[in-house]
Parts: C-alpha cells; sequence; structure tokens
C-alpha cells in the first residue's frame, strides 16, 4: 500500500465532526451498497450513527447491504464473550446504534463462545469470507488504542484477548455506570491496518493530548492510533480536541 500521512479535517465541533463523517460513509455507500464496514462503539461515533439514521428514515439512504463488523467485545474470563443481552454487551451497543436503526441487515460479530482462539478464527475467518474491511470507522481511546489494541499493540497484532488497562477499565466503567469485564476480544491491528479506508473520530478536549502524541509523536505500538499514519486514514477531529493549534505542553 501506498504510504500517505493521515488527512486530517477539523471541524468546529462535535456535531460537525458527525455531519462530515456521515457525508463520507454516504460517499462510500452510495459507491459501494455493499461496503464492509467496521463499527466503533464508544460515545463519539453515536452523533454520526444517529445523522446517517435520519438520512436512512428520511429515504436519502440505503445501508441495507452493508455488512456491519464488530469491533471489539468484554471477556469475563472463565464465562466468555459477553452475550448480546448484557446491558454492557458492545454487539448490544452496536446493534442498538448501528444495525437496526440503519436496517443493516449483514453483520459479523464475535458470538458466544467460552474459548477465544475458536471465536477469533471464526471471526477472522468471516472477515476474510466478506473480502476484508471497506472502510473502518474508529474512535480513539484515551491511551491511543483503537477498538481494545491496547498499547503496546504492533502492527501485525492480530485478533485476540486482550487485558484491558487500567485507563479502558475506567472510561468504559462511565458507560455503564458499573464495572465491566477485565478482559476484551478486539479485532487485531493488522486488520484494522489494512483495511481499505479508516475515519478517525475524536472530539472533546479530554482527547487534546492523546490527539497531539496520535498526530505528532512517534510511530509506535505505545500509541497504536499513531500506526494510522502509515495507511490513508481520515482523522475527522473538533476544534476542542485540536486545542488553538498550538502544540500540547507549549504556550
Ligand atoms: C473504547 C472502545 C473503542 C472506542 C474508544 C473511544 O474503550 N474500546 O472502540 O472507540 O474507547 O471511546 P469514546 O468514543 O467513548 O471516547
Amino acid at each position: 500500500m501506498v504510504k500517505t500521512g493521515p488527512d486530517l479535517q477539523p471541524l468546529p465541533d462535535a456535531q460537525g465532526v458527525a455531519q462530515a463523517a456521515a457525508d463520507r460513509i454516504a460517499a462510500r455507500v452510495q459507491d459501494n451498497p455493499e461496503l464492509t464496514v467496521l463499527v466503533a462503539t464508544g460515545l463519539t461515533p453515536m452523533a454520526t450513527y444517529a445523522e446517517l439514521a435520519r438520512r436512512v428514515r428520511a429515504g436519502e439512504l440505503d445501508m441495507g447491504g452493508v455488512t456491519a463488523v464488530q469491533l471489539d467485545e468484554y471477556w469475563q474470563p472463565g464465562e466468555g464473550a459477553l452475550h448480546g443481552d448484557d446491558p454492557r454487551s458492545l454487539w448490544g451497543w452496536m446493534q442498538r446504534s448501528f444495525v437496526e436503526p440503519l436496517g443493516v441487515r449483514r453483520t459479523i460479530r464475535f458470538g458466544d463462545s467460552s474459548d477465544p482462539l475458536e471465536v477469533c478464527a471464526r471471526y477472522d475467518a468471516a472477515v476474510q469470507a466478506a473480502g476484508g474491511i471497506d472502510l473502518a470507522v474508529l474512535g480513539l481511546g484515551p491511551n491511543g488504542h483503537l477498538g481494545f489494541n491496547e498499547p503496546p499493540s504492533p502492527a501485525h497484532s492480530g485478533t485476540r484477548r486482550i487485558d484491558l488497562s487500567t485507563e479502558s477499565l475506567a472510561s468504559n466503567a462511565v458507560y455503564w455506570h458499573q464495572a465491566v469485564p477485565p478482559q476484551a476480544l478486539t479485532t487485531g491491528m493488522a486488520t484494522i491496518l489494512s483495511a481499505r479506508a479508516a475515519l478517525l473520530l475524536v472530539t472533546g478536549a479530554h482527547k487534546r493530548a492523546v490527539l497531539d502524541r496520535v498526530l505528532n509523536g512517534p510511530q509506535t505500538p505505545e500509541v497504536p492510533a499513531s500506526l494510522l499514519r502509515t495507511v490513508g486514514t481520515v482523522i475527522l477531529a473538533d476544534e476542542a480536541a485540536l486545542g488553538s493549534g498550538a502544540p500540547v505542553g507549549e504556550p
């Protein structure tokens, strides 16, 4: 793949990011109605999905031919992947925010299993059979993670079970007002980096320091999202996340 820098699109606010992201996703779907999309949950992309849902309801967009691919799921040691009906399940969140409101009929998910190797192998085989990922829609973890590729996650890291970092446990507990399992399944960096296109959505002042590392720091497995700079990624970020443009830590 040709090495290019990230294409940064600054937007005034989170709603601007949602509009721009929805425009880009809709344009891809219009070009290829059978697009395979890797779908992040988390709070950042929710306004984007709501805008896509509005367009679908208005008859402006048809996402029925899209295949939606799960990015990550919590894993309870001794039990396995959280079931979709667990209120904290990321598959459940993806269904409520993306699959159902957008009328998506085809999905690839981790599925229920107590064997991490088996569930990851099945997932990878399904992604491969679908022809790989056309578009990855990603959020930025507080420590630079993508999905649950916690630092350090090298570019070749595969789909796997992983121990969650203290930062991820804290940021994810906020979603549910309760603790989350200590482990997770995540799509590997290898799959994310082989996507034909990627959108990284970043909003809010709390992401400013980590976004600065992603954009301006060394490309390193210690900041997994910095590895996106080697592929054609579009970063949509609001002013709060970008700050005034001055490097973080400088007056
Ligand atoms: C979470 C998820 C990611 C998500 C990221 C950012 O831990 N595992 O998939 O993209 O962190 O979340 P948020 O958008 O809520 O800031």
